[in-house]
């Protein structure tokens, strides 16, 4: 069976971006002109899937409008003529999209759950909003490669600095069965640096079996008294085989300010709009805080 739907929760409260996302869903952040969420959505459309579930919370009606045709806005730009602005307007309506809430965010685990009947009995993947991935392959296309290979469900991670694995779930891997490609003994939520099994840190998109659904169904809360995505995959590698699949591309975690920041930057410098001035402006700067340093005495 082939990998066809994709589930996106954005139903966190999103604390680290407060006040902003007081009242905003902050997968509507924008990089630059493009909410984070769809690149997220544009990702799995160029991977091939064709089916895509968003999990909502309180205060995410705008990520439903901003998938959904605004026909005032298109009659006006078609009457003034700024077709251009008006082809970027139109380019997120023509996307397969469902949504659900999550009533309450009691974790990435409960949000998952809430895919159940959506998914049915096939594989699916979740890609988190908060983690934009750059590589030749879409990172969720790769994993659906593994998925033609192995059928089993296959985990992304990431190498990250040792002293950062509390902020990660982090594999204990196993033996590497093809490049990239690893078995996996078992998986822990936010280990102390002293205590991680690894540096391979749990990113951003899952490819999952549907048996998840029955495990998530019965998991108790576990770190931060929020169901683990994490605890229920660990408990599913012991029933059947789940790999992790080392990604070598580029990852910009947008759901942390300086990353958010950082991200923006780098975008801004390849917007055909923007990219000259905002590359002046970074030199100037450069310059101004060169001038500011303190001069070393002689
Ligand atoms: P985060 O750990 O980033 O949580 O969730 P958060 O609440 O969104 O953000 P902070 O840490 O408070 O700033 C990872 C992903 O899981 C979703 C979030 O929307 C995010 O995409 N999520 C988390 C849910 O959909 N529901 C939940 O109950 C928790």
């Amino acid at each position: 069976m082939h990998v066809k739907k994709a589930v996106i929760p954005a139903a966190g409260l999103g604390t680290r971006f407060l006040p902003a996302t007081k009242a905003m869903a902050k997968e509507m952040l924008p990089i630059v002109d493009k909410p984070t969420i769809q690149f997220i959505v544009e990702e799995a459309l160029k991977s091939g899937i064709e089916d895509i579930l968003i999990v909502t919370g309180k205060a995410k009606r705008p990520i439903e409008d901003h998938f959904d045709a605004n026909i005032e806005l298109e009659m006006n730009l078609k009457e003034k003529g700024k077709t251009d602005l008006l082809a970027l307007v139109e380019e997120t309506t023509d996307v397969n999209l469902h949504f659900i809430r999550q009533s309450h965010p009691r974790g990435l685990g409960h949000a998952v759950l809430q895919a159940r009947a959506f998914v049915g009995n096939e594989p699916f993947v979740v890609m988190l909003g908060d983690d934009l991935m750059d590589d030749k392959v879409p990172l969720t296309k790769q994993l659906m490669n593994d998925y033609e290979k192995t059928h089993a469900s296959t985990i992304a991670v990431m190498r990250v600095p040792h002293e950062d694995t509390s902020k990660y779930g982090i594999i204990n891997p196993g033996e590497e069965v093809e490049k990239g490609l690893f078995n996996v003994k078992n998986f822990v939520e936010k280990p102390k640096p002293e205590e991680a099994p690894s540096d391979l840190a749990i990113i951003g998109r899952y490819l999952l079996t549907p048996e998840i659904f029955d495990i998530l169904d019965d998991q108790k809360p576990g770190a931060g008294g929020e169901i683990q995505l994490t605890d229920a995959i660990d408990t599913l590698n012991k029933t059947q085989r789940v790999f992790a699949q080392e990604f070598t591309g580029t990852r910009s975690d947008v759901g942390d300010k300086f990353g958010f920041m950082t991200t923006s930057i780098q975008y801004g410098l390849t917007h055909p709009e923007i990219k000259d001035k905002l590359k002046d402006y970074i030199i100037q700067l450069g310059k101004e805080l060169d001038g500011n340093k303190p001069k070393k005495a002689k």
